[in-house]
């Protein structure tokens, strides 16, 4: 096989790579809007453990984290640390979530809710 031929072969698979990375979206950056469906998706998904409130206080089946304290979080408290969280899961009890939604943008949308239980500082912050 000559040089160039392999050189070919090698390149067609890195385009590929390439065209579909462009293609993944950009995490929901954060908004009123996303704040907004990531608080409808949370009273359904969601309150059965950490409650109406995140606080995971009243009436609810798991000790599930205080979600409304980023310092009380136990797998990280980054944008990303809580996308892996929702989306493989954490601990014993929080169950992974990435095969109950569409695309990666409704748990974009759920750390933003989150993110809006936290005081502006703790956002600036994190
Ligand atoms: C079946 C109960 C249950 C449900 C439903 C549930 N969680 Fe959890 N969640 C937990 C528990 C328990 C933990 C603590 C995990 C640990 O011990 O590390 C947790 C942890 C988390 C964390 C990480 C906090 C930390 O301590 O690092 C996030 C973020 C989170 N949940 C978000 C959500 C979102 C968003 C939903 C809805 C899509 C949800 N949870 C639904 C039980 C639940």
């Amino acid at each position: 096989m000559s040089f160039s031929i392999l050189l070919r072969l090698l390149t067609v698979p890195l385009l590929v790579i390439s065209a579909a990375s462009i293609q993944a979206e950009a995490p929901a950056p954060y908004s009123e809007e996303s704040v907004a469906k990531g608080s409808q998706l949370y009273l359904h998904f969601c309150t059965e453990c950490h409650g109406k409130d995140g606080r995971a206080l009243m009436d609810v089946i798991s000790d599930a984290t205080d979600l409304t304290d980023p310092e009380a979080y136990y797998n990280g408290s980054t944008r990303a640390d809580m996308y892996r969280s929702i989306a493989d899961g954490a601990g014993v009890g929080m169950p992974p979530w990435k095969s109950q939604f569409k695309g990666e943008q409704d748990m974009w949308h759920l750390v933003n809710f989150i993110r809006s239980l936290w005081t502006a500082e703790q956002r600036a912050a994190l």
